[in-house]
């Protein structure tokens, strides 16, 4: 049995749970169903991202405090990732007691270290706001190709990356204000120093669990200039006020940039789960652990959690992540998502148009293959990929088989063992799911969910042939007539097949685990949640009549979703 501590990014809490967000959310509780599903123990933590200046500027917009909006976000984002059968054991926030005391005790132990050294930078401040501003709160015009409009910290035109001080005629987008330099002091962690060059230079080649792609990029991050120096830049941890973070508590008026206590977040998280499990939450983090950390990421974000992160836990003294498993951006019909297509999609307006959550589940696994790589969420493919994989191949085994097993068995599904000594048709299809089952739990495990879902598939059809070659309605049509040999036979043709939906239901359900778990309670009458060692020892006996378990979706209503969000 292996334990895990699994997470998944936080979401800031000032906007709600779009589809871009949910690949992430789907892919981790992909992962973390199967494991559960095998035995292994694991413990799966969020929390919303609640600090930050994007976060106090929209409270002050809403005429909210700003913890008045984190609370409203934190109930929203709890039903959003509900729907989508997202089974977190603990969600919290980052505005937490537990992250407080977490993040000035990792400052601390950061600082007796000699990592943590203040110095007096530059920055642009609104006057009229009285506030220093964020790169993305400066806009001018990019001081290598001209195009005006772009950030303070990059050009969307050209890719250039800058300071906001080298922008051309800079205005704050808060007023439209010329912003004035004005001298501050602030907290630097020593990402640049040699201990910590050394120490992620060790940490990146002995970390076997992360993805070529991403330790590639993390060793060009670590490369050396000429001198033999780091070009690691030392990161900047701390803000000026006004900001609605943690106050840093060594000093009168400065508080914690948000990246420094969000990846903090997911072991306050863990600590409250831990207070209300009566767990010791040393257990998990401390270094001796034997449970493994697995971060679930957007490639976007790797920088924070394969450098500060790793970085700052080492040095104060936790332990560093086991993995770090990254994916790519979610693009629709093959472009970015974007407001003005209609494209940027909230989990929301996808659950108003009645699109069952479980497609969407489907759909993602059926493209993620554990790399980094974008993922195109083509609306066509997708509504022919449920239609025909889902209700017209999988469902369409139950649909062909329980209506005669009801009418003509009374439900009675013969075993196993029944099947095989009254074996006219010499399948061994049991077996063959059997063996491919091993070949989906390792596809499973490597996140490589497109894969599984394709040999899933594949068995789904040898399932449909198998009753294509027995054709249990020809039997059925002429029962009042037929030898109780040919009866028999009909009975086995009936069960076999059942069992088998089965077992496929039991491969498919870290995928689409509510439907699954409707088979086994209302189809296969089961008190107990089949897990993965069930497919090897199904025990099932009797099915009953089931409500109605797979709608098939419209072209008509995926359209309107893209129409509906513009
Ligand atoms: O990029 C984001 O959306 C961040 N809110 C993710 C934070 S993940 C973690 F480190 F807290
Ligand atoms: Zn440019």
């Amino acid at each position: 049995m292996k334990k895990y501590f699994v997470t998944s990014a936080l979401p800031y809490a000032n906007g709600d749970i779009h589809i871009g967000h949910l690949v992430e959310y789907i892919q981790t509780d992909i992962w973390v169903r199967l494991q559960k599903m095998r035995g292994n123990k694991v413990v799966y933590v969020c929390a919303d991202d609640a600090h930050g200046t994007p976060i106090m500027l929209k409270a002050e917009r809403e005429n909210l405090t700003p913890e008045e909006l984190i609370n409203l976000m934190h109930i929203r984002h709890k039903e959003d990732f509900a729907s989508f059968h997202i089974e977190f054991d603990n969600y919290y926030t980052t505005h937490s007691k537990e992250n407080e005391i977490l993040s000035s005790k990792v400052y601390f132990h950061l600082k007796d270290a000699g990592l943590i050294e203040k110095k007096i930078i530059e920055q642009f401040f609104d006057e009229e706001k009285k506030m220093f501003l964020p790169d993305r709160y400066i806009i001018g015009i990019c001081p290598k190709c001209n195009s005006p409009d772009q950030y303070g910290d990059s050009c969307e035109k050209c890719g250039a990356t800058y300071s906001p001080t080298d922008l051309i005629r800079p205005k704050s987008a808060l007023t439209g204000n010329t912003p004035i330099k004005k001298r501050t002091s602030h907290y630097f962690f020593k990402l640049s120093s040699q201990r910590c060059f050394d120490f992620l230079n060790n940490y990146v080649n002995s970390t076997d669990t992360l993805q070529e792609e991403a330790r590639n990029k993390i060793k060009e991050w670590l490369k050396k200039d000429e001198q033999g120096l780091s070009l690691l830049a030392d990161w900047d941890i701390s803000r000026d006020s006004p900001y609605f973070g943690f106050k840093i508590p060594d000093d009168e008026n400065k508080y914690f940039y948000v990246w420094l206590d969000a990846p903090i977040g997911y072991y306050a998280s863990l600590m409250n789960w831990c207070t209300s499990q009566k767990k010791d939450v040393n257990e998990y983090i401390g270094k001796e652990t034997d449970v493994e950390l697995v971060h679930f990421i957007g490639k976007d974000i790797l920088y924070f959690h394969a450098l500060f992160w790793p970085a700052m836990l080492h040095f104060s003294n936790y332990r560093t992540p086991s993995a770090i498993y990254a994916h790519g951006f979610l693009t629709i019909n093959g472009k970015k998502m974007s407001k003005s297509r209609g494209t940027f999609i909230t989990a929301r307006a996808y659950l108003e148009k009645n699109i069952g959550a479980e497609f969407l589940r489907y759909y993602f696994a059926s493209k993620l293959n554990g790399s980094m790589e974008d993922l195109d969420m083509n609306m066509s493919e997708f509504v022919h990929k449920v239609n025909g994989d889902l209700v017209g191949k999988f469902i369409n085994i139950q649909s062909r088989c329980s209506g005669f097993l009801l009418k003509y068995f009374d439900g009675d599904v013969l075993s196993r063992d029944v099947i095989v000594n009254m074996n006219s048709f010499n399948s061994d299809l049991e077996e063959k799911i059997e063996r491919v089952a091993e070949h989906i739990k390792d596809a499973y495990n490597k996140r490589n969910t497109s894969k599984a879902v394709k040999e899933i598939m594949g068995l789904v059809d040898q399932v449909n042939n198998f009753i294509q070659e027995n054709k249990p309605w020809e039997t059925s049509k002429n029962i009042a007539n037929i030898s109780v040999e040919e009866m028999n036979a009909l009975h086995c043709v009936l069960s076999l097949a059942i069992r088998c939906f089965g077992k496929l239901s039991i491969l498919l359900k870290p995928i689409i685990p509510a439907t699954c778990d409707k088979i086994e309670r209302e189809l296969f009458c089961q008190g107990n949640e089949f897990l993965w060692e069930d497919i090897y020892e199904l025990k099932i006996d009797k099915i009953k009549k089931t409500s109605h378990l797979i709608n098939r979706i419209s072209e008509k209503d995926v359209a309107s979703l893209v129409e509906g969000c513009k």
